[in-house]
């Protein structure tokens, strides 16, 4: 049987009224949505970079100021690097280590140290290696790219934490006289076995996800928001620049951390 040739509905004389919003209204609306998502859910993961400690003077490495507009990455952070001059790496790792002994966490960092409190299933999956969150009193924390207090032997394998500086760089080791390196992750390396295993399968269960203050453009980091919203997290991005992530987000907030997750977390 062939359709009907019907006339198409015509408008009515009733006017429905459309209620135009602000842009600040739409911000405060997507933060009261997105303050309920990470209110009720069960299980909620937070992936942090170094924009969030970035309020507490440390450097980011992207950007105008970034430490990557100064130094060349691969001359300083790949195992090559350190191989050629260990001295020269030192040397950096040593003033980045008394940069960040001064610093000490923001707002952000406890915002999140507060809410790890709340959720019985809860993980901070960090790239940051300064240490703020632990400092903040974050408990459940992977640090996906170690720790710049971590030395390890690369004699002996021993491992410690050292927060003062060395005064012969290279720094060797006591029990076998290898050299000691920062317990950092560089390019090219396995990230820690336990802190990335503990983060993707988060990752894969979480409801909500927050990602804070990271350009996502360092691998496997930068694939966890998709990871995540794949097995149906609700992704969430605190960053004043739009990133490779924002376009898979439920809600972007373009502000500074220190200032965002306060509001988002309180
Ligand atoms: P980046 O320096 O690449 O990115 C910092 C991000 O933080 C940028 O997207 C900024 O827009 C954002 N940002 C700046 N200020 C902010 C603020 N106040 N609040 C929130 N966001 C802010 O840092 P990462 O993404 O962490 O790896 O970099 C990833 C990895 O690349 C690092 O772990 C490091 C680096 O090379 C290694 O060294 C192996």
């Amino acid at each position: 049987m062939q359709g009907r040739c019907v006339p198409c509905p015509q408008p009515t004389s009733q006017h429905h009224k459309v209620q135009v919003l602000s842009e600040d209204e739409v911000v405060v609306a997507m933060m009261d949505t997105a303050r309920g998502w990470i209110r009720t859910c069960r299980s909620l993961c937070v992936l942090t970079g170094a924009g969030v400690s970035a309020e507490s003077g440390v450097p980011t490495f992207r950007g105008p100021e970034g430490l990557w507009k100064m130094r060349d990455p691969m001359s300083l952070a790949t195992p090559e690097a350190f191989a050629e001059d260990p001295k020269e790496v030192w040397e950096w790792y040593q003033w980045r280590r008394r940069k960040i002994r001064g610093c000490a966490p923001n707002a952000g960092h406890v915002a999140l140290a507060a809410v790890e409190a709340a959720k019985t299933d809860f993980l901070l999956v960090t790239q940051n290696v300064d240490g703020l969150h632990r400092a903040a009193g974050s408990r459940r924390v992977a640090e996906i790219h170690g720790s710049i207090w971590g030395i390890r032997c690369t004699g002996c394998g021993a491992e410690r934490y050292e927060q003062g500086d060395f005064t012969d760089l290279p720094p060797r080791c006591g029990a076998c006289g290898g050299l000691l390196r920062p317990g950092v992750v560089w390019f090219g390396e396995m990230l820690p076995r336990e802190a990335s295993g503990a983060a993707t399968d988060m990752l894969t269960r979480c409801e909500v996800l927050i990602v804070a203050g990271t350009s996502a453009v360092v691998a496997p980091a930068s694939g966890y928001a998709a990871l995540a919203k794949r097995h149906g997290a609700r992704v969430i991005e605190v960053n004043p620049d739009e990133t490779p992530v924002s376009r898979i987000c439920d809600a972007t907030f373009r502000g500074k951390s220190g200032e965002v997750l306060p509001s988002l977390l309180g």
